[in-house]
């Protein structure tokens, strides 16, 4: 009789013993993606974290982000001049060495050089105002973040980016930056940079997403041993000030069904997708547990049928707004 009560409180024990570990394994799961090689020889770790936001608390809270997301794993993050955030970044960075959870070498910083910076005096300036603001004696990884040069009032200018990209060799060979590459370029325009170029790009950041799959730039940046990092991975899932999104959305039937395969969300199906294609994700999060759910994507792989059924999605919609750049001399989307 006075065993009963003694094994039911034994299970209970047991039972809460096991909630607190579960919930100390939840505050201490932490993914690092796998890296892979550029054409350089350096290493980049597959997916990145996306910072850029217009909303001023996610800004003001981009320090904290940091943290959390380097706790999650991450060890790659993107940013660029244009972003405003270089300051906040670089002090999230300098509170994790301290704090002893990464060194330097650990991390993979992307930063990018914007259009009113494109002559090849301004570049290597340019990039080591962003050093200053993130707290760094170099880059992982520099871009020219669109082909297109601007004036500093925003009109445009007719600078060839041939020259913009000699300034990022200069970069390079200073150590500023151990990789150099582009982003928003078409395949002709990289094509020029490697013809006419020392030193063919590493990278090319590019929108890539269920409803604009980009298969025909992919696969010419995959042929030249350019590797794509993939913005906007979440296309129209998420909220955006557009008029009819297109499909898929968050609750699309067809990704459920695939996540639930997995055991996986449709926001994890989608950068497994596009991990899957050989691409890096950068989705952007500033909350705590989408940081860690878009980063716990590497304990499954999509079959070529699904990679297929998903990229049937595709409409060539952007989600970036490209309207004012139309008339420029060096306009890349209106072929891939
Ligand atoms: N090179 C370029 O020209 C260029 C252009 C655009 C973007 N980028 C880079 O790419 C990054 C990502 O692009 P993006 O910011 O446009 O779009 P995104 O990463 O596709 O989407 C971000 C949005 O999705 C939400 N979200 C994140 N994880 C989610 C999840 N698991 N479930 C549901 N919603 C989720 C975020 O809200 P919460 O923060 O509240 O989670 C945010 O509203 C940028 O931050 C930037 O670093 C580069």
């Amino acid at each position: 009789m006075q065993c009963e009560p003694s094994v039911d409180s034994e299970k209970m024990a047991l039972a809460t013993l096991t909630v607190c570990l579960l919930a100390a394994i939840h505050v201490v799961v932490s993914v690092e993606a796998p890296k892979a090689g550029l054409n350089d020889g350096n290493m980049i770790p597959t997916l990145a974290l996306g910072t850029y936001s217009t909303n001023e608390s996610d800004r003001a809270n981009m320090r904290q982000t940091i943290i959390d997301a380097i706790e999650a794993g991450y060890r790659h993050i993107d940013t660029a001049s244009l972003y405003k955030n270089e300051e906040e970044i670089g002090q999230g960075i300098a509170d994790v060495i301290k704090k002893g959870l990464v060194k330097r070498e650990d991390l993979f910083i992307t930063t990018k050089l914007w259009n009113d910076k494109h002559a090849f005096d301004q570049v290597v300036p340019a990039l080591k105002e962003s050093l200053k603001r993130l707290g760094l004696d170099y880059v992982d990884l520099y871009l020219i973040h669109t082909p297109g040069a601007q004036k500093a009032d925003g009109t445009f200018d007719n600078i060839d980016y041939l020259d913009t990209w000699r300034g990022m060799q200069e970069a390079k060979k200073q150590g500023l930056a151990k990789s150099i590459g582009v982003s928003n370029f078409n395949s002709a325009q990289i094509q020029r940079i490697i013809d006419n170029s020392e030193i063919v790009p590493a990278v090319n950041e590019i929108e890539v997403h269920p409803a604009l799959t980009q298969e025909r730039l992919i696969s010419f940046c995959q042929d030249k041993g350019i590797t794509v990092m993939a913005y906007s991975p979440f296309g129209f899932m998420v909220a955006r000030d557009v008029q009819d999104a297109p499909p898929p959305r968050i609750d699309e039937p067809v990704l459920v069904d695939i996540g639930k395969k997995y055991g996986k969300s449709t926001s994890q199906v989608v950068l497994r997708y596009l991990i899957d294609r050989g691409t890096i994700p950068i989705p952007k999060s500033t909350n705590k547990s989408r940081l860690q759910q878009n980063i716990d994507v590497f304990d499954f792989k999509l079959t070529p049928e699904e990679i297929v059924t998903i990229s049937k999605f595709n409409q060539n919609r952007r989600v970036l707004d490209n309207s004012d750049w139309k008339d420029h001399p060096y306009y890349p989307f209106n072929m891939d």
